[in-house]
């Protein structure tokens, strides 16, 4: 896990299935919900980082204002885009996250982990210390691509809880998305403020 000042968060929005994206890697048009995009964008504001693989964005109208981690199987370890500053690639076959931590002019605050799929999977293991989970109620995808690769296998809510996370808070965004807040138990809600994704 990261050094205690840096707080890695994961978001993401299923459908009832657990899938985030059609099977042609494209966002279901079911998934993209008004109250959870504003909740989603209100979230990576408050982030000093965001992490995502190639073919994800987080496309809000701030995205420039802050670091960006791209994983791409493309270069060997860890390297900058001298075309952006703010961005560094990733290939955690070649590089760890200590390395992207080092290459990151931060030593506090937050790191938005949003998808897809193998990156979900990674930071299970490198260890989030919450994970915000939109759940699309009436939203019923098949045949994509889930959150996590394990489902449906198993069930998110099983895979968080295998990776020491615990329902903390579940409220509804509105009539179509119930907002789930997994933390970890020797972490619970210090840090958090009343409103979902401070
Ligand atoms: N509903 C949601 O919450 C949600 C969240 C995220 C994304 N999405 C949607 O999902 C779709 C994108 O899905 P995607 O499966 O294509 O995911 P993606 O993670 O955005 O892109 C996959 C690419 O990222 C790189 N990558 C990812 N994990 C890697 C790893 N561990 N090591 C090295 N490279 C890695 C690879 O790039 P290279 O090919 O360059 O090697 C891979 O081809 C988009 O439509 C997006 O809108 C939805």
């Amino acid at each position: 896990m990261a050094p205690a000042p840096i707080r890695i968060f994961g978001y993401a929005i299923i459908s009832v299935e657990g899938i985030i994206a059609d099977a042609n890697g494209r966002m279901p048009v079911a998934l993209i919900i008004d109250s959870d995009h504003s909740f989603f964008q209100a979230s990576l504001a408050r982030a000093q980082a965001v992490v995502h693989g190639r073919n994800s964005a987080e496309g809000g109208p701030t995205a420039d204002q802050r670091h960006r981690v791209i994983l791409t199987n493309t270069i060997d370890a860890v390297s900058c885009v001298s075309s952006s500053p703010r961005v560094l690639l990733w290939n955690p076959n070649g590089g760890s996250f200590a390395q992207v931590l080092e290459s990151l002019p931060l030593e506090e605050g937050i790191i938005a982990i949003i998808g897809g799929t193998a990156v979900f999977d990674l930071f299970l293991t490198i260890g989030y210390d919450a994970f915000f989970l939109s759940r699309a109620v009436h939203a019923h995808v098949r045949g994509g691509r889930p959150v996590f690769s394990k489902i449906p296998g198993q069930s998110p809510q099983q895979i968080l809880t295998d990776h020491g996370l615990f329902l903390r808070r579940e409220q509804n965004l509105d009539d179509k998305v119930t907002l789930e807040e997994w933390t970890r138990e020797q972490n619970p809600l210090s840090g958090f403020s009343s409103k979902p994704g401070s």
